[in-house]
């Protein structure tokens, strides 16, 4: 069913493993991954930026959402990514999303509180459930760039979870978004999810900018005509640690985009005379279904969370 992620992440909480949150943007990106979640027996949710909004339309991917539900029966939770205001929430909300993000990680702490709980009484009225998220993830978030990274302040952390009545929250720890996430060597801060998860017992938090970006995927772009160099991700025993512990959500958005043009590159290489899209793109839905599979076995342990 299409449902609110409050079951998913008490499940994933107490067996400690995760859902995957991949952003979907297209028909074939939706398919390849609930086809994935199908195999796996594994719960998922499809999360949409503001971006994916403007590109598909909150209503094509909704609907599309719906025939996935219907065609694997799966529990899937239908999420805002980075919602940058309340129009947008309430458009999400309007469109039928089970859950949204209101990212005001940008602001300061009051103005951050302030927000977060307007969209939680929003929310909450229409029975829909609330990510917010504190620190600052390193690296682009939509429009926003940020250098460095601001960790997460537990202590920040608890009065902000007491005061918004937010449902989860993603935290800085150090992963940040894109295809470039460590120039040198990866280096999470779990000492600080840790705290947090001593003093906010029971309560998920969220994991942004968590792809792991599999080299095989940037050296078959770049074999085939790409030109991606330094691309790293989060190494994948880092984010199983993660999903063992209090993060319920991984964000994985970038692995999707390589596993697609890596493998529509190839088929491109492959098959110069072909322009049938149903042969790239259906290329590319494979390959992002094997990824996905992969996720679930070893990054978020949840298979078989149906
Ligand atoms: O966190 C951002 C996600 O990767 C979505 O990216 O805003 O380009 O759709 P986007
Ligand atoms: P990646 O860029 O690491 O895939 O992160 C995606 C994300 O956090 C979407 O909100
Ligand atoms: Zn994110």
């Amino acid at each position: 069913a299409l449902v609110t992620t409050t079951e998913m992440f008490k499940k994933a909480y107490e067996g400690k493993y995760a859902i995957g949150a991949f952003n979907i943007n297209n028909m074939e990106i939706i398919q390849g991954i609930v086809d994935a979640c199908k195999v796996k027996n594994s719960a998922v949710i499809l999360q949409v930026s503001k971006g994916a909004m403007k590109y598909a339309g909150p209503r094509y991917l909704k609907a599309m959402v719906d025939a996935a539900v219907a065609e694997t029966g799966l529990d899937i939770a239908l999420h805002l990514d980075h919602g940058p205001d309340l129009a947008t929430v309430k458009e999400a909300i309007d469109a039928g999303f089970t859950s949204v993000m209101i990212d005001g990680s940008h602001l300061d702490f009051e103005e951050n509180v302030r927000i977060t709980k307007e969209v939680v009484e929003y929310a909450h009225s229409k029975g829909v459930v609330v990510e917010a998220e504190l620190g600052i993830l390193a690296g682009v978030e939509d429009d926003v760039h940020a250098e460095e990274h601001v960790y997460t302040d537990p202590d920040q952390a608890v009065e902000f979870v007491e005061r918004t009545g937010v449902d989860s929250l993603a935290i800085a720890i150090g992963t940040s978004h894109g295809a470039f996430k460590f120039a040198g060597k990866p280096d999470l801060k779990f000492h600080i999810l840790e705290e947090i998860q001593k003093r906010l017992p029971g309560f998920p938090i969220v994991l942004h900018g968590a792809s792991a970006v599999s080299q095989e995927h940037v050296a078959m772009c770049n074999e085939f005509g790409g030109n991606i160099k330094g691309a790293q991700g989060i190494p994948v025993d880092m984010l199983r640690k993660a999903s063992a512990m209090a993060v319920c959500k991984i964000n994985m958005d970038t692995d999707i985009r390589l596993a697609m043009t890596a493998s529509i590159r190839k088929a491109f290489a492959d098959k110069p005379d072909g322009f049938d899209p149903r042969g790239y793109l259906g290329a590319a839905r494979k390959e992002i279904q094997a990824l996905v599979e992969k996720k679930i076995d070893e990054v978020l342990g949840s298979a078989n969370s149906m």
